[in-house]
């Protein structure tokens, strides 16, 4: 994908946009946020906040990016014609960069038990030793070896690099538009081995039934940020990827898809996750930590679980992967409109910086995690800082940029293509959400969970 190209087909920008939204963004943080924030009433305001506010604010930033045919960074004061709102660009980049250094940490780990459990490794459990017990060991003493996690996120990137490197259309939709569905059916599959487990129904009470009483605004700013880490929202993706986006597309249309897709997968994730954790015991509130715990409990107790862990976390790897690299274009773009950067140089620096970046994760993850700050790690506050106070922030200025600098007749000529598609009810309705009552909801719930 050069600069100025455009993505050749509708499924084409559909496999690279949900290939982005799905990664490990459903799979590992779903799942562990909704445990931790009590289940039903996070995945409630989850729900809500990705229908009410991620639907319309990615096809509003999709328009934004389709609109400025820009890089994220000038994207936003290219449409207003206000060089101020750079600033939104900047703080979505800046972002998008401290996402990729952890990012590709957990990638490193899911790479790592791909393997242990390809060999079997994994389930080598020592005589007298309970399975929570277990698996909490296999994963702190991982961490504390920092060349496993370390050989993982190298894999990682430089795989990632390496598809940048020579072109999205022939590798990653290629294969996407495979391995996605394969996931997919995996995931089925699983879930269908998941109904037959003891904690089966005890999860589904914990996913589906809320308990509001639970609920704080730090529950719910949590929630806001979760759906739109997940939805890739916030972080300059879709402007980027709506620079690529042809005219004769319908946002609206391949919005709603993206959305759809991406909420099913990360329902599915809770689904096969809480049954493990309420059958073999262990605790939903365990952090980042939950799937590598919780999962292998279930691969060592299946038929064949073995082989069909090691093509789960092959999955998750490829998911994980489409997401990276267009984490990677989005800084590549920018690299290369702002700096004049060939795109190989532009793909060397981003490797290199994130590769910097994840050692210092791992390294905090490891020897020095007793170095922490409000009680995280350095990955805990990277973690918790993008998803309750950057992202959503990154979302409150794009609605604000767009309804109230851009404008609505504007954007409604970018969103219908120029007329070509009609103006739908829902239009007004979602536009006066994203003018009065996303951002200043935003920001209040950030300040007050602070
Ligand atoms: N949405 C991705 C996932 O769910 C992760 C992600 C976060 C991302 N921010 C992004 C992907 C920015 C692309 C661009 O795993």
């Amino acid at each position: 994908m050069n600069e100025r190209d455009s993505f050749s087909s509708k499924l084409g920008i559909i496999a690279a946009a949900a290939g982005s939204a799905i990664g490990l963004g459903n799979i590992w943080k779903f799942p562990y946020m909704a445990g931790e924030n009590g289940g039903g009433a996070f995945i409630v305001v989850y729900l809500l906040a990705t229908i009410l506010i991620g639907y319309p604010l990615i096809y509003t930033e999709f328009a934004i990016g389709r609109n400025a045919r820009s890089n994220a960074l000038d994207a936003f004061s290219k449409v207003t014609k206000n060089k101020k709102f750079n600033i939104v660009g900047y703080l979505a980049v800046g972002t998008v960069f401290l996402v990729a250094t952890f990012y590709a940490m957990i990638a490193g780990w899911v790479i790592y038990y791909f393997f242990l459990s390809l060999t079997g490794g994994l389930y080598d459990v020592q005589a007298g030793m309970n399975l929570p017990d277990h698996f909490t060991m296999v994963f702190d003493t991982m961490n504390t070896h920092v060349i496993w996690p370390l050989l993982g996120a190298i894999v990682a990137i430089a795989s990632t690099g390496f598809i940048n490197f020579s072109g999205i259309k022939d590798g990653v939709e290629k294969y996407s538009k495979i391995l996605m569905p394969l996931l997919f059916v995996i995931f089925i599959v699983l879930i269908g081995y998941s109904t037959t487990l003891d904690g089966f129904k005890e999860a589904v009470t914990f996913l589906f039934k809320p308990d509001f009483s639970a609920l704080t605004t730090r529950t719910v700013i949590s929630a806001i940020g979760q759906a739109f880490f997940s939805l890739s929202l916030g972080m300059g993706l879709l402007a980027t990827y709506g620079s690529y986006v042809p005219k004769s597309e319908n946002i609206r249309t391949i919005s709603r898809q993206v959305v759809i897709a991406d909420t099913i997968i990360a329902l599915f994730s809770g689904l096969l996750i809480f049954p493990a954790v309420f059958t073999y015991g262990g605790s939903p509130a365990a952090g980042p930590s939950l799937i590598f715990k919780a999962l292998p409990q279930v691969f060592s107790q299946m038929p064949g679980g073995r082989w069909f862990g090691a093509l789960f976390f092959l999955l998750v790897i490829v998911a994980s992967v489409t997401s990276m690299i267009s984490i990677f274009e989005i800084i590549i773009t920018c690299l290369v409109e702002k700096m004049n950067f060939n795109r190989h140089k532009a793909t060397l620096v981003v490797v290199a910086a994130v590769l910097v970046g994840t050692i210092i994760n791992i390294l905090g993850e490891g020897p020095w995690s007793s170095f922490t700050i409000g009680g995280m790690t350095i990955f805990g506050l990277l973690d918790y800082a993008t998803n309750n106070i950057t992202i959503p922030l990154t979302g409150a200025l794009t609605a604000i940029v767009a309804t109230w600098f851009w404008k609505y007749i504007k954007m409604e000529k970018e969103l219908t293509s120029d007329g070509v598609y009609k103006s739908t009810a829902e239009g007004p309705f979602f536009f006066g959400l994203l003018k009065w009552v996303v951002p200043p909801m935003i920001l209040v719930l950030i300040l007050t969970s602070l």
